[in-house]
């Protein structure tokens, strides 16, 4: 007897961080039910045939900023449409962040942030951002950990909302005593500070000088400064968006001494380079983001530490705004541009594009950086990131011949510029599960917004 929600996805290659193998999977309840070759379909409600395609456990963005509120109004992609953006890409959870006023409880700044995550495709969950240190900061992070199932705590070392080195040392100090994991915004935020002012008081105020004034020696620096923290208080940290070559090479050397450092990269990094800010603004504040677009060089060297897994994960750091009403505000001072860019929906396809197609990495090495490793560092691995059964069955079933140009046209995300315009892709997510639902079938969207907040644990 045919069941609904029984769902058989038949003759897909699977693809895991640890294997490859040709099997059959059977959904049932929306978790992982059955993995074996020749499963028969008589109690399937509906069949998949995966022939020729492979199929892999969904997407994990660890690095989103959805509806982030700035001075230049928030990111132009709320959890709806941004969420919507990545199921086209085959991501199907997403990791943003609450950052809450200052002296707000963080709990409370949760449940806010909680409430803005309305109407989402993905599942998701949140990194929580201490922006100073009270008498009572310890606490709430306790309660993050143990009770809201949130283990992991971003720290910014630039910006306004950035920690000096005391409520730094504080932050990671409470943090490791619980197991937790600190990510980091790693960039010397007052070197920058005095760089950009003086930047503009000599009249260099287009975006290049946004690459100028946060060079790679304060990325390299703040890298060095936040691992010495994390090895003083014992505590796990992950380095958000890396983006150069001495960045990576601090880290390397932390990961031979043992320490738990995690390095995160994003698709910017890997693919663009800062010869993109050597245009007129209207072509280059699309790549105001930060740390900024390096060389050439520290490409390759991303890409080889990718390739032996001293970065272990890939986030988009998706943070679009419009160029129009948004970026604008910068262009008579690139201090005022908001940073951030959008690439949600690419980051898979990148990938699998310019890391597997062309040998810098292998297929199970693309499935354990977008998916497996991002799952066990934040706290998922026991519910995400693999295709094993009793898994959520979130499943992307990926079309390795589909062939495509990015461009304005076909986008999914809510944004009038695009930093990967014209770049080609070979294989899209065809059809794209959430927990056993169908959200998109054939490329196209077939559900309703249905993704709930996910409680992490503290690690795997
Ligand atoms: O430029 C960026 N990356 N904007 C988003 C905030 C951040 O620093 O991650
Ligand atoms: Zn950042
Ligand atoms: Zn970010």
């Amino acid at each position: 007897m045919k069941k609904e929600g029984i769902i058989l996805i038949k003759n897909g290659t699977i693809v895991r961080f640890n294997e490859s193998l040709k099997a059959d999977i059977l959904i049932e309840a929306g978790k992982i039910a059955k993995i074996q070759t020749q499963i028969d379909d008589f109690e399937a409600f509906k069949v998949i045939d995966a022939s020729g395609k492979y199929v892999f456990a969904g997407g994990i963005d660890p690095h989103v900023h959805l509806d982030l509120p700035t001075p230049a109004g928030n990111s132009s992609d709320n959890f709806e449409s941004g969420s919507k953006a990545a199921v086209f890409g085959g991501t199907t959870t997403v990791i943003d962040f609450v950052t809450p006023f200052r002296n707000q409880n963080l709990i409370e700044a949760l449940n806010l942030r909680k409430a803005d995550a309305k109407n989402c495709y993905t599942d998701f969950s949140f990194h929580v951002s201490p922006i100073g240190w009270n008498e009572d900061t310890e606490n709430q992070i306790i309660k993050c950990i143990k009770e809201e199932g949130i283990s992991s705590f971003k720290v910014y070392m630039a910006y306004d909302i950035g920690l000096d080195d005391y409520e730094l040392v504080k932050v990671m100090n409470a943090v490791g005593k619980q197991n937790g994991l600190v990510t980091v915004h790693a960039e010397n935020g007052k070197v920058i500070e005095f760089l950009r002012q003086k930047s503009v008081l000599e009249g260099n105020t287009s975006p290049k000088y946004h690459a100028l004034t946060r060079p790679v020696a304060l990325e390299e620096e703040a890298i060095n400064r936040a691992i010495e923290i994390a090895k003083l208080t014992d505590c796990k940290l992950y380095v958000v968006h890396v983006s150069s070559a001495k960045g990576m090479l601090r880290i390397e050397k932390a990961q031979r001494e043992e320490l738990p450092i995690y390095a995160e990269t994003c698709p910017h990094y890997l693919l663009l380079d800062e010869s993109l800010y050597n245009q007129e603004f209207k072509k280059s504040a699309k790549y105001v983001l930060s740390p900024p677009l390096r060389t050439l060089s520290d490409q390759e060297k991303l890409w080889a530490s990718l390739s032996i897994h001293t970065i272990q994960s890939i986030g988009t750091d998706h943070c679009p705004f419009n160029l129009k009403g948004q970026k604008d505000a910068g262009i008579h001072d690139f201090t005022k541009i908001p940073n951030g860019a959008g690439g949600i929906e690419y980051r898979l396809s990148l990938l699998y594009t310019y890391g597997v197609l062309t040998g810098k990495i292998t297929m199970n090495q693309f499935v354990g950086l977008v998916s497996t490793l991002p799952a066990r560092i934040f706290g998922l691995g026991r519910q995400k990131g693999d295709l094993k059964i009793g898994l959520d069955a979130d499943v992307v079933i990926w079309n390795p011949d589909t062939e495509k140009i990015i461009s304005l046209e076909n986008q999914h995300q809510n944004c009038d510029s695009n930093i990967y315009e014209g770049l080609k892709i070979k294989g899209v997510a065809e059809t794209v599960l959430l927990r056993g639902e169908l959200i998109i079938e054939n490329e196209q969207l077939v559900s309703q917004p249905c993704g709930i907040f996910l409680k992490r644990g503290l690690g795997n």
